[in-house]
Parts: C-alpha cells; sequence; structure tokens
C-alpha cells in the first residue's frame, strides 16, 4: 500500500508550493484528491490513459461509468469537445465556473478509457479556487469522479476521502468542508430538447428559466428501477450513494411521513435492529430511534443538500442497522437530495398517506 499524503490548503488562497507538488503527482501519472464547491474529486491527467485506468482501478468503478472531465479555461472545450452549440456557449457563460457538467460529441483527442468507448464527453468547470489552480499547474484537463470508494456516499470533507482512499490514492488537497455538497447537474447538450442525466448542483427550475425547454431523464426522477440505454446514461444502472445500512425512504405528506417513520421504526426496534432516522428541523422532536439525525430546516433545502453525505456516513460509523429517512419536496436542491436519497435506498420507498 503505498502512503497517502495529506496537505492542508487555503480554501480561497491556496498555497502554490502545495499546488505544485500536487500538480507533479498528476504530470507523472499520479492521483490526487481535490476539492471542487460541490463535493471533493479524484484527479488524473484526462489525457494520459495509464493515468486514468489507475483511477477507475483506485475507486473500484466499473470502467463502463465515465468521469466527468474537469478544466480551467474556456478553450478546452473547444479542443475537448467535437461541436459546441450556441446553447452550450450560453450555459457556460451563465454558470461557469460552477456546479454544471455538460456533454458534448467528443474529439478526437479524448482517450478511450477516459469516455468509455463512448463518442460523447462530460465537461464542467468548477467554482474552487483549489481545483482551478490545480488545473492549471498540471496543464492538462483533470478526469475527476468524486473521491468515494464506487457505491459510496460521495464525499465533502478531505476525512471522507480518507476513509474510502487512504493508501490507494497519491494525495489529498485538503481544503475544509465543501459549499453544495451534492455534486453537479449532468445536462446532455447532444440531445434537443437538452436532458438533465443527473439532478444537481443547478436546480431544473433554474436551467429552465435559461433554456426554452428541458427535459429530466426518466431515471432522475424515477422512484422504482428504471431500464436505461447505456449508451446514453452511462452509470445510471450503477448503485450509488449508499451508506452500509439497509434504507427506507418515507415518501407524502409530511405527517403521514412522520407517522410513517415511527411506526416503522417501531417495527425494526422490536426486532432488535439499531434504528437510525433522518430527519428534518420541523420533525426531529417527533422520534424515539437510536440515533436520530436532522438534514436541517425543510425551507432550505440547500442545507439538506450541504449535510446529506456527510449524515449518511455518520449512520455508518455508529453503526446502525436501519436508516429510515423522511423524504424531502422536489423542487430547487431538494430533487438532487430526493435522487440521492432514492438511490441509496436502491429503490426502498415507502409511500405514506393518511
Ligand atoms: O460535482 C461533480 O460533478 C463531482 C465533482 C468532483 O466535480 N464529480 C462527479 O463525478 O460527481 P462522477 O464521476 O462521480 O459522476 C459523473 C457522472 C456519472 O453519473 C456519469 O455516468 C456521468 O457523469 N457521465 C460522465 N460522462 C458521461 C457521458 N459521456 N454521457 C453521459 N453521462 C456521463
Ligand atoms: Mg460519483
Amino acid at each position: 500500500m503505498k502512503q497517502t499524503l495529506t496537505f492542508k490548503v487555503n480554501p480561497q488562497k491556496p498555497e502554490m508550493e502545495i499546488i505544485q507538488i500536487a500538480a507533479n503527482i498528476i504530470k507523472n501519472g499520479g492521483l490526487v484528491a481535490f476539492p471542487t464547491e460541490t463535493v471533493y474529486g479524484l484527479g488524473a491527467n484526462a489525457l494520459n490513459p495509464k493515468a486514468v485506468k489507475a483511477l477507475f482501478r483506485a475507486k473500484k468503478r466499473p470502467l463502463d461509468n465515465p468521469p466527468i472531465v474537469h478544466v480551467e479555461n474556456i478553450q478546452e472545450v473547444y479542443r475537448l469537445a467535437k461541436e459546441v452549440p450556441p446553447k452550450a456557449e450560453i450555459l457556460i457563460e451563465k454558470f461557469w465556473p460552477g456546479p454544471l457538467t455538460l456533454i458534448f460529441k467528443r474529439s478526437e483527442i479524448v482517450p478511450d478509457i477516459t469516455v468509455s468507448g463512448l463518442d460523447t464527453i462530460a465537461i464542467r468547470m468548477p467554482r474552487h479556487n483549489v481545483a482551478l489552480a490545480l488545473i492549471k499547474e498540471s496543464g492538462c484537463p483533470l478526469a475527476a469522479p468524486s473521491a468515494n470508494l464506487a457505491g459510496r456516499p460521495s464525499p465533502t470533507t478531505a476525512q471522507h476521502v480518507l476513509e474510502d482512499l487512504n493508501g490507494r490514492i497519491d494525495a489529498v488537497l485538503d481544503a475544509g468542508p465543501t459549499n453544495i455538497g451534492v455534486e453537479s447537474t449532468v445536462l446532455d447538450l447532444t440531445v434537443d430538447p437538452p436532458q438533465i442525466l443527473r439532478p444537481g448542483g443547478v436546480p431544473y427550475e433554474v436551467l429552465k428559466s435559461i433554456l426554452e425547454r428541458v427535459e429530466l431523464h426518466p431515471v432522475a426522477v424515477a422512484d422504482m428501477k428504471v431500464h436505461v440505454d447505456r449508451a446514453r446514461s452511462p452509470g445510471m444502472k450503477h448503485r450509488h450513494y449508499a451508506p452500509k445500512a439497509r434504507m427506507i425512504v418515507v415518501e407524502g405528506d409530511l405527517e403521514a411521513v412522520v407517522k410513517k417513520v415511527a411506526e416503522l421504526t417501531d417495527y425494526y426496534r422490536r426486532r432488535k435492529a439499531k434504528v437510525g432516522v433522518l430527519a428534518t428541523d420541523e420533525t426531529v422532536a417527533s422520534y424515539e430511534a437510536d440515533v436520530v439525525k436532522s438534514l436541517g430546516s425543510r425551507s432550505r433545502l440547500e442545507d439538506a443538500a450541504k449535510n446529506l453525505f456527510r449524515l449518511l456516513r455518520e449512520f455508518d460509523a455508529e453503526g446502525v442497522d436501519v436508516i429510515i429517512a423522511e423524504g424531502v419536496p422536489s423542487k430547487g436542491l431538494g430533487l438532487a437530495v430526493m435522487n440521492r436519497l432514492r438511490k441509496a435506498s436502491g429503490y426502498r420507498i415507502v409511500k405514506a398517506s393518511d
């Protein structure tokens, strides 16, 4: 096992000596985890097939699920993509740097392994000075999936990265907790109308106000397993964001949800299971479980997004057998939260009604 180096960095003004060490690791084909505004990413030179292969191996990620390629200037998009439609230019102008990933037809310079053999590529420019400095100093675009083991909740701190990948990667840049907490929105621009493949940091409503037409892919809003065409939607079939505990999501009107969560808690506790409840500020006092945690207020879904992955990891650390989670409204960042909760539960969803 190799030693993973950890460096503390200033999130606003990253120390250039440290960025240079990290960039040298990337230039030599190594793997460096770094913060973005959404979650921590695990970076490798996107144009070096060996480095990208090592990236898949470190994460134990299936080779058919391509990573997002991160850039720090817009010219790179014209090198990596075969066509940049006018809609893309509008979105780039409006949302980059930021939590919006765009899917383009890819150019010849991109190695097959970086895009899992597809003819498309996912690109974004992150809004984080450490990420931007690292990409710039490395002198190449960075393939960077979330820096967790495949299937585990995405990391929002450097500690989460080390929990999963210590000894499997060369270095991690620790700039404290990330700001948004869920991953970027993935928008496919190779179809008309553009389609959201993964809800994320830029809400659907916001994209709708800019684009005349935009659709949500059925999987992005699914409340059960849906068959997907691999060529269009790689990775959607894989289990994601999952804690070790069995998880159940309860959806419906709040009053009915609280009643159902309490009922399920009681059921599992009588069977001697250690039960965790994922509640909200408005409901947290209603439950008697072994561990009760709050995502934050229902009126601030951006807090739920920020807290979600950390809380799932905390339940695991406390050794609960079952997590019973309240659903939240699917608006704004709530759509991304619900998408992650449903996937994490393996679509074990209970609809509560009076
Ligand atoms: O916020 C984020 O997006 C984070 C940070 C690190 O930037 N990254 C991230 O990467 O979440 P990852 O690899 O964990 O998720 C990438 C998603 C996957 O769902 C993958 O299937 C999809 O993007 N994707 C990548 N290339 C694609 C392509 N060519 N067509 C369709 N989907 C693609
Ligand atoms: Mg991921």
